[in-house]
């Protein structure tokens, strides 16, 4: 029996990079993962044999988010498939990791980039939940990924920084509100990643330049991700709400 057992998990954007470190080990953990993505179907199903190969339970779907409607299409294709595993329906743990980097200065960002960073980082998981509320059941979990660029300043991802920042209020905000259902609402906020979003930590370079950003002068991994939400997740976090828990290694510490 793992800590997980008998919960339900959506993770979306859950097939790749970060998405998928949080798939497997909520997966490991006993959960049935509800493994969402936006376009990259092999991945996602290459997720859900792993979890399925270590004993564990999911399936994938896909919806595309950052367009109108997007949450509403995204519960109504949760609650196709859910109907297939748990006759309950419905899930416990909620985690919101889909999203996209828009680089540029203030002078670069356009209104189109800003629109659409934002519909996809922030809109989305803002009306994920609003309309997942109904399906979340009490003493449930809400995990967003937000980045440590709310806290290090950097003027190329200005717009993107802006987005976390929000979730991170809209985290705050809604711990607060969900508290007397047992509800916990917390971020997780990862420096830099090993994952698809980020191509330059293949260059040697870049590497040892990224790395060295940490105080454990290594990149981070989609795993490292993966276990602080499965903390999140769990019964021993039930105390925790209203967090932004910073997993990048002790990035930038220094001066
Ligand atoms: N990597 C980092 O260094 C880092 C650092 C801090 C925070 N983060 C955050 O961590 C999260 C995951 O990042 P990542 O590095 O793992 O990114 P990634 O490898 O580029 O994966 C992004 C995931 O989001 C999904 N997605 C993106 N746009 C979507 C859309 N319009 N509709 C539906 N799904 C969409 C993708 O689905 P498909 O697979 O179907 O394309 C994919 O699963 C993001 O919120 C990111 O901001 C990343």
């Amino acid at each position: 029996m793992g800590k997980l057992s008998g919960k339900t998990a959506l993770v979306t954007g859950g097939g790749r990079g970060i998405g998928r470190g949080i798939s497997e080990r909520l997966g490991r953990d006993g959960a049935l993962v509800a493994v969402h993505y936006g376009n990259d179907e092999a991945a996602a199903k290459e997720t859900v044999r792993t979890i399925e190969a270590e004993g564990g339970r999911a399936f994938a779907f896909r919806t595309e988010l950052g367009v109108p409607g997007d949450a509403e299409a995204l519960w109504a294709a949760f609650d196709e498939q859910i109907a297939r595993y748990d006759e309950r329906g419905g899930l416990d743990i909620l985690v919101n990791n889909a999203g996209v980097l828009a680089s540029g200065a203030i002078d670069q960002i356009d209104e189109a980039a800003y629109d659409r960073v934002f519909a996809i980082n922030t809109k989305a998981p803002f009306f994920i939940i609003k309309h997942g509320l109904t399906r979340l059941r009490d003493n449930g979990r809400i995990i967003n990924v937000s980045s440590g660029v709310t806290k290090v300043a950097i003027p190329d991802v200005i717009a993107y920084s802006a987005t976390k920042g929000a979730l991170d209020t809209l985290t705050f905000t809604l711990a607060q509100g969900l508290g007397a259902r047992g509800i916990t609402v917390n971020a997780v906020a990862p420096g830099t990643i090993e994952t698809d979003a980020n191509p330059w930590v293949k260059d040697p370079e870049g590497r040892k330049q990224i790395a060295a950003v940490s105080v454990f002068n290594r990149v981070g991994r989609p795993a490292d991700i993966g276990d602080a939400v499965a903390f999140l997740a769990s019964d021993d976090a039930r105390w925790i709400t209203a967090e932004v828990i910073d997993v990048s290694g002790g990035s930038a510490l220094g001066i």
